[in-house]
């Protein structure tokens, strides 16, 4: 059902994860996709995997905290394909603590990754999707948005800005034929969880692994390929009545958990 063919598409963080997945999805339904990640290896491989396979990417290097880095890629991506219809920002960093162990450089991490970059892909996509008559914008919030989760301070304020920035972006050019929602996963596997369990929990990784995915009142981690085919539908024409909204998609975290 879903169409994506002719769409330009710039998926952030796109090398590995959740955005490896909405890459591969969005490209397999006939989008253009310019990955833009700090890990070269991991972009380039994902890029010439989809090309290989018929599909169209193209791998950008980039450092999301480069404001100025963001505007080239941007301006680059749009004389080359003359639109830009689809933007996601994916790309986002963990962290662990409470308030009282979290440190001015943490809180900074955080801001500069999971929220300023944000702004930036927002502040020189949304002209470029003006002047291709319109666009979607999918933003990767997650149930820490909406929840409170042990030993996850700056992480849950950093996903908090993301939720609410969606609406302000999705108000503000409504009538630009720009929308714009937010995606709430719980835990999804991928190499951000794979780390986490390798840097706290060494040697206990497979029990701590069991034990995050029941959690989950559905009994596992979500797979990243679930997540994308939701970003997916919400840039698709078949969306076109969704704007301004947060879709949580977290195996019942949210409402389940009694
Ligand atoms: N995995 C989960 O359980 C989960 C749950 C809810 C929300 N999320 C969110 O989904 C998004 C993707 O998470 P994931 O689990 O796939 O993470 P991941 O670590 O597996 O992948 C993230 C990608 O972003 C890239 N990236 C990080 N910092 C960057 C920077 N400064 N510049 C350019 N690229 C950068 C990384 O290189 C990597 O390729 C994040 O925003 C995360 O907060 C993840």
């Amino acid at each position: 059902m879903i169409n994506l063919t002719n769409k330009v598409a710039i998926v952030t963080g796109g090398g590995k994860g959740i955005g490896e997945s909405i890459s591969r999805v969005l490209a397999k339904q006939g989008a253009s996709v310019h990955i833009l990640d700090i890990d070269k290896e991991n972009g380039t491989r994902v890029a010439e995997s989809i090309n290989t396979s018929g599909k169209k990417a193209l791998f950008h290097y980039c450092d999301l905290t480069n404001h100025d880095a963001i505007d080239d890629i941007f301006k680059n991506v749009y004389k080359q394909s003359e639109s830009l219809d689809i933007l996601i920002n994916n790309a986002g960093i963990a962290h662990i603590g409470n308030v009282e162990t979290t440190t001015p450089n943490d809180i900074d991490r955080l801001y500069n990754v999971n929220i300023k970059s944000v702004y930036s892909c927002l502040h020189f996509g949304i002209p470029l999707m003006k002047k291709s008559g319109g666009g979607s914008i999918v933003n990767m919030a997650s149930i820490a948005s909406v929840v409170g989760l042990a030993d996850r301070f700056a992480y849950t304020m950093s996903k908090g800005a993301v939720y609410s920035l969606t609406f302000s972006i999705a108000k503000d050019y409504v009538n630009d034929n720009i929308r714009c929602n937010a995606v709430g996963p719980g835990r999804v596997h991928t190499p951000l969880v794979d780390n986490y369990l390798k840097d706290n929990y060494t040697g206990q990784e497979q029990e701590m692994f069991e034990k995050l995915s029941k959690t989950q009142p559905i009994g596992r981690m979500g797979k990243p390929e679930e997540i994308a085919n939701l970003v997916a539908y919400l840039c698709s024409d078949e969306a076109a009545f969704t704007t301004g909204s947060f879709y949580p998609i977290d195996g019942g975290f949210q409402t389940l958990n009694t």
